[in-house]
């Protein structure tokens, strides 16, 4: 079926929240889930004492559906997002909403919206957010017993503006993530903290922070809402990897190591110091993520220090350039889904 599109311009979209027809929801009361259904109240009426707005139950997803170059609608690895929203709500004491309801929550919602979903090649996608939070009163520390899953979905350009020139970052002088802590699930109390040194960042200029591990700052981490990959001189892949378990597993980068393999890129996922880095041991780097899909690195700066990469300074590097256009050729219908990671709505 072919809906009509909304007269949107497509092209120029920013990465922000504009209403659409529908989302989902589903309230989890008396140890269940209910059936779920879609809403076009985009709003939520809670009680001032619902665990959210206490004690920060909460937790989040984002994937983003696209329109492929023969017109289908498609979205990418909705199962990897369910299993992560899965891990953290276990992590914050939530009941998982069913894995396999997320994906069919995701595929109702993006097909309710069809006329959202932004045309082929005009740069934009169908951002989709899911969201769960703590409904039920909580006075003291404790985990809420009512909860309610959200989906919203809304058409987005790209997160960092510029297209394929490069972004510089800065080494912050805050922590992102505790070792053991909560880095390692996407729970918005890891974005609240994260919002000064931020704005700090671009306030002097810089896109983004990248972090280093919070135990002895010696390690890189990722940044705020991306994981962070290297390329070294020999050309291989070089994925940081956090001892204290304290990154994101960001499902593009996982999805980006096996495009590498596919395409004999040597990958080598490892802990990588700042010294490493500084030193000048990388000639590319750049951002990964859903909403960052891969942008070129040129720069990080770290006081006085100035690391450039040579490879990608202006716009993507070679390898950076080969796997993005491999990664969004998949997604768009125009590479083999060898691994099956494209799903039809
Ligand atoms: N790291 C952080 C902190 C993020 O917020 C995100 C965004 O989701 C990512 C990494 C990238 O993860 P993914 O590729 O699953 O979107
Ligand atoms: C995403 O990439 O989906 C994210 O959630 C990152 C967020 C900071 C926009």
């Amino acid at each position: 079926m072919t809906v009509e599109k909304k007269d949107l311009d497509w092209g120029n979209l920013d990465f922000s929240y504009r209403k659409t027809d529908y989302s989902y929801v589903s309230n989890y009361r008396d140890g269940a889930w209910d059936e779920g259904a879609l809403t076009t109240d985009h709003s939520i009426t809670l009680s001032e004492c619902a665990g959210i707005f206490h004690y920060c139950q909460e937790v989040f997803e984002g994937l983003k559906a696209y329109t492929t170059a023969d017109g289908s609608i498609v979205c990418f690895r909705p199962d990897m997002n369910a299993q992560r929203m899965a891990d953290s709500a276990e992590r914050l004491v939530m009941p998982a909403f069913p894995q396999d309801r997320f994906v069919e929550a995701v595929k109702q919602v993006v097909e309710a919206n069809a006329a959202w979903v932004p045309p082929f090649g005009s740069g934009a996608t169908l951002y989709v957010r899911p969201l769960m939070i703590a409904t039920g009163d909580v006075i003291g520390v404790k985990p809420a017993t009512e909860y309610q899953f959200r989906i919203l979905v809304t058409p987005v350009g790209p997160y960092f503006k510029g297209g394929d020139t490069t972004v510089k970052l800065c080494v912050s002088k805050y922590d992102r993530a505790a070792p053991h802590g909560t880095g390692n699930i996407k729970a918005g109390l890891n974005y609240a903290m994260s919002l000064k040194p931020g704005m700090e960042a671009h306030a002097a200029g810089y896109a983004e922070n990248l972090y280093l591990d919070s135990e002895s700052r010696t390690y890189v981490e990722e940044t705020g809402g991306a994981n962070v990959l290297f390329v070294a001189k020999d050309g291989t892949l070089v994925v940081p990897k956090s001892h204290t378990d304290s990154i994101l597993p960001s499902i593009t980068r996982r999805s980006l190591v096996q495009v590498a393999q596919d395409l004999g890129i040597a990958v080598d996922e490892r802990p990588v110091t700042w010294d490493e880095v500084a030193s000048g041991a990388f000639v590319e780097c750049g951002l990964c993520g859903t909403a960052a899909v891969i942008s070129p690195v040129g720069e990080i700066h770290d006081g006085d220090t100035v690391v450039v990469f040579p490879d990608g300074h202006e716009s993507s590097g070679p390898v950076m350039k080969r796997l993005r256009e491999t990664l969004t050729g998949i997604q768009g219908g125009q590479i083999e889904d060898a691994h099956g990671w494209v799903c039809k709505i």
